[in-house]
């Protein structure tokens, strides 16, 4: 099934990316499974509601401006990073972004999420999405270039802060478009899948064109690594997963690994599909708190990082409650090369920061090799 040549390729691309930007950071170095001085560790949805700088900002700047003014989106991101003392900076970005150079309207509502004004329910619909506006996103590589520039020193550790562009995976996106904002059963997405056999293909090969163009305009601007959110993967069976999103998924993640940077792969409730998503070949796979980290890591293999996996509600807990959490973790992982710590999912909004800053100090000194 593999192409022995492609993977050689890519593989060199990608050391040689790594070899001339970010083997001084230990995150890249753990995505790449090679030997680290300390577990690495950042956190899903580090900069949002819950913390105070984010919401003063937020007070003033709709979420989209924020997204769509590289200033403020490098300021957020470059803020929530040091307060928190993490290893590496998600850029601050949302995953509907590329709706809009693709024809789709949405918005979001205070309280209600996102929601997109005339959803995907025909054909007709799919044909007309457009491919060839990816331009109109560079928007997000603006604010790598600012964030990277930012960072472009060692810390006072002599470790590189790790830059993580991202982008959805195409059935994720695709439950947002057919959908028309968050859902509980999917059912118009199911339905459209189940029932076109040709345009359901085309929808999640347009997906991927614009996805690979939008990395790669993220990796060019200084994106070490590229994370691939397919939160609502968990929502399949195994063997709809194969037959309707394996493909492209696969396809979408070589294509970036082809740019030269290791590939996350993040889901949640995915505790069934983990040998299946290690079939797209990423080179990390994120793991929710269902899946005990040793169990998950076993389940996908050798040969793969693995990215997680405390409860984000865990942060509510005394502190030793909380601890034991972390340890058992670092435990469970037992310094084999690839973990990067994170949760399962992204902090929520009232989490107490102290707590958060609590648990990156534990992280660095328990998961010391
Ligand atoms: O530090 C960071 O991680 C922030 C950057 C970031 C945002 N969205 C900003 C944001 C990232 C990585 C995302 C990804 C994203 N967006 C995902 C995948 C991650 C996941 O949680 O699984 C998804 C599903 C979306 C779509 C989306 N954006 C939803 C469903 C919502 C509403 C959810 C809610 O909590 O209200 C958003 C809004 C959003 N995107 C917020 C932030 C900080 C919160 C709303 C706000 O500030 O007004």
């Amino acid at each position: 099934m593999d192409n022995p040549l492609s993977n050689a390729s890519t593989e060199s691309a990608r050391t040689n990316h790594v070899a001339s930007t970010a083997t001084g950071s230990r995150f890249v170095r753990a995505c790449l499974r090679r030997p680290v001085d300390r577990t690495p560790i950042w956190l899903l949805r580090q900069a949002g509601r819950y913390m105070p700088e984010y919401m003063a900002v937020r007070k003033h700047h709709s979420l989209l401006d924020i997204c769509r003014t590289p200033e403020i989106a490098a300021e957020v991101t470059i803020t929530a990073a040091e307060r928190l003392g993490v290893d590496a900076a998600i850029i601050f970005a949302d995953l509907l972004l590329p709706f809009t150079p693709m024809g789709l309207d949405f918005e979001f509502l205070a309280g209600e999420g996102p929601v997109v004004h005339s959803p995907i329910r025909t054909a007709e619909q799919i044909h007309a999405l457009r491919t060839d506006r990816i331009d109109e996103l560079s928007y997000v590589a603006r604010s790598i270039e600012k964030v990277a520039s930012h960072f472009s020193a060692p810390r006072a550790d002599g470790d590189q802060l790790g830059i993580i562009g991202f982008c959805g995976a195409p059935f994720t996106l695709a439950s947002y478009m057919i959908e028309g904002g968050s859902s509980r059963n999917y059912i118009e997405t199911k339905k459209l899948m189940y029932s076109d056999t040709v345009a359901w293909p085309l929808l999640m090969e347009k997906l991927v064109t614009v996805l690979v163009g939008f990395a790669q305009q993220q990796v060019e601007a200084g994106a070490d690594v590229i994370q691939i959110f397919d939160s609502w993967a968990g929502a399949l069976s195994v063997t709809d997963y194969c037959q309707y999103c394996l493909a492209p998924t696969t396809e979408l993640v070589r294509r970036v690994q082809a740019l030269g940077v290791p590939v996350i792969y993040f889901g949640v409730d995915t505790a069934s599909l983990l040998p299946t998503m290690r079939e797209t070949g990423a080179d990390v796979i994120g793991l929710d708190w269902r899946i005990p980290l040793d169990a998950g890591w076993k389940a996908i293999g050798e040969g793969c990082g693995v990215q997680g996996n405390l409860d984000p509600i865990a942060l509510f807990a005394p502190d030793d409650v909380l601890k034991a959490r972390v340890r058992e973790i670092l435990t469970a992982a037992a310094g084999r090369p690839g973990h990067i710590f994170n949760l399962g999912h992204g902090i929520v909004p009232g989490t107490p920061v102290e707590n958060v800053i609590k648990v990156v100090e534990w992280v660095k000194e328990y998961g010391a090799q």
